[in-house]
């Protein structure tokens, strides 16, 4: 693997500051210096030292997006803007795509990495990851609601596996649910069946993983280790 490549997989530094790190010398591979970013390293064998620190390579990173509305869960799109267009440069050679997809309207929390195991693990019809959704609905949640979503809804194509759903605010228009499945529209729908509709629909965790808060709409962050390790 080229040097500069390696170097950029495993840290948060762009591309092009670490070939100017290069050209200046402060990048050595098994104590001698390497000038030229092209050159190819062995990413398991050689001791690779950035400013005098070891460098230990990585092939995956993993990232959470607050996702606003108006982008696409997609890395391509003919016509919108796609998710991946808001992933810090430093990151675009790790070629991260959406685990999972929100709909265009949706906001919240979008794991984003180059994982494709993880990916296929989390998104599996048998893994039954947990999603947990804020929902701003048109009418109040009914006292029932609770069992309907419980008892699963029969949506035509399919019925929703057991669901959860709690008010939480006092005119009861605001409630968290949590699905198990990600079928398409599938809390919209879900709402239709209640003879309610989303008006806003933010995801706030899935699995162990929950949005950090702290993100502005259009900001991602890489997972913690443990925010990894507690994911599925
Ligand atoms: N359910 C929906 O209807 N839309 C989403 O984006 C996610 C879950």
């Amino acid at each position: 693997m080229r040097i500069d490549k390696l170097l950029a997989n495993s840290s948060a530094i762009g591309r092009k500051e670490i070939k100017q790190y290069i050209r200046k010398g402060l990048v050595m591979c098994n104590d001698t210096v390497i000038k030229d970013p092209s050159v190819h390293v062995d990413e398991t064998l050689d001791k690779i030292t950035l400013n005098g620190k070891r460098v230990v390579y990585r092939k995956f990173v993993y990232l959470m997006l607050n996702k606003p509305e108006g982008y696409v869960s997609a890395t391509f799109d003919k016509k919108l803007p796609v998710v991946t267009e808001l992933v810090p440069e430093q990151y675009s050679h790790f070629e991260v795509f959406p685990v999972g997809r929100l709909d265009i309207d949706t906001h919240g929390l979008l794991l984003l990495t180059n994982d494709g195991d993880l990916a296929h693990r989390l998104l599996s019809p048998k893994s039954h990851v947990d999603k947990t959704y804020f929902v701003k609905s048109s009418k109040p949640i009914k006292d029932d609601d609770a069992v309907i979503f419980e008892n699963g809804i029969d949506l035509g194509d399919f019925t929703t596996l057991p669901a959860k759903i709690e008010p939480i605010s006092k005119d009861k228009k605001e409630s968290l649910v949590t699905i198990c499945e990600g079928k398409f529209h599938q809390v919209k729908r879900m709402f239709e069946a209640i003879d309610n509709e989303v008006i806003y629909l933010k995801r706030i965790s899935m699995g162990g993983l929950k949005l950090d808060e702290s993100l502005e709409e259009g900001e991602c962050r890489e997972l913690t280790a443990e925010e990894l390790a507690n994911i599925e």
